[in-house]
């Protein structure tokens, strides 16, 4: 049986360019809400010589993850999976938020679990914004409420997601829903490490996608993201395709240590307040 790599939020961006860094001896199973962008992804691999098929699946739907998971493990071996799928403040309402990028985190996770492994390996994709939040060791107990009361869990998220306006409630919500991410991430890496399944997360800065485009402009007046560039290492924004790179180097098998960890890919941004 062949290995198999599922990328959700494969058909664009970041996780687009993951694919794209995969080896090509593994059949690519890539997901998204959206048909047309998945059988143009689907198409624009299999010209560079992949196997690939395009599933759509929405990561805030309990059932269509699992239908994911199912349909990955009959083309072969899950091997590698990459949880790209997300949604940014300017794209949707804390809520929405919440339920994608965070409880989907769980739905994906959980649900491959049944799939995969020995020497298998996911990586979930949070974000730098992950790092803007204070240290608040209480919110342990809010965030293991993810697998054990969704709904509670939701609730006291939206709480903490204050702001003078909508965009900056949805920039809370998203940098709650990525802290969550990450230490979500680190949570299954323990659970599954006796089990031969690696897990860690990639947190990146602002990358040129459509969506750090679109957070480039919604916040120009706030200067967030002009400072984020500004304190950066690399004086920039990052390039998908360098995110693509980092990604795919995480997931690789040799990686095998590499685990319970979120590797920051944002060119020093987070680290600029330090140094600049
Ligand atoms: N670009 C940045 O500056 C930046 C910075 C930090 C972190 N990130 C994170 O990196 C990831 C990729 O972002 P990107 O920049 O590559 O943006 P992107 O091109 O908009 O990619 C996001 C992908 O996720 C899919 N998606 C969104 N909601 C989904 C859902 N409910 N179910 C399944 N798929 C869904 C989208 O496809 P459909 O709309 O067709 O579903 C899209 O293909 C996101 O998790 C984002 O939060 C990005």
């Amino acid at each position: 049986m062949a290995d198999v790599c599922v990328i959700t939020g494969g058909g664009s961006g970041i996780g687009l360019e993951t694919a794209k860094c995969m080896p090509k001896d593994k059949i690519l199973v890539i997901s998204g809400r959206t048909q047309a962008k998945l059988d143009a992804a689907v198409a624009e691999l299999e010209e560079l010589g992949y196997e690939a098929y395009g599933v759509p699946c929405d990561v805030s739907v309990r059932r269509d993850v699992h239908e994911l998971a199912v349909i990955s493990s009959l083309k072969g071996t899950v091997t590698n999976v990459i949880h790209v799928a997300g949604v940014s403040p300017s794209m949707a309402d804390p809520e929405t938020i919440i339920r994608i990028n965070a409880l989907g985190t769980v739905y994906v996770n959980t649900e491959f679990r049944k799939y995969l492994g020995r020497g298998s390996v996911i990586v979930d994709v949070a974000s730098n914004s992950a790092y803007a939040l204070p240290n608040m060791p209480l919110i342990k107990g809010t965030y293991e409420l993810a697998e054990t009361d969704e709904d509670k869990f939701v609730q006291r998220l939206l709480r903490g997601s204050v702001g003078r306006n909508d965009y900056e409630k949805s920039g809370l919500a998203y940098s709650f829903s990525k802290n969550f991410v990450v230490w979500y991430a680190q949570k299954c890496a323990f659970e599954y490490g006796p089990i031969g399944i690696r897990v860690c997360s990639v947190s990146p800065g602002l990358i040129e996608t459509g969506m750090g485009a679109a957070e480039k402009e919604a916040s120009s007046e706030l200067g967030f993201t002009a400072k984020m560039i500004e304190q950066a290492a690399e004086r920039r924004m990052g390039k998908p395709e360098e995110l693509g790179f980092a990604i795919a180097t995480i997931a690789d098998e040799r990686n095998g240590y590499l685990a319970g960890v979120d590797v920051l890919v944002d060119g020093g941004s987070t680290n600029g307040e330090k140094f600049r």
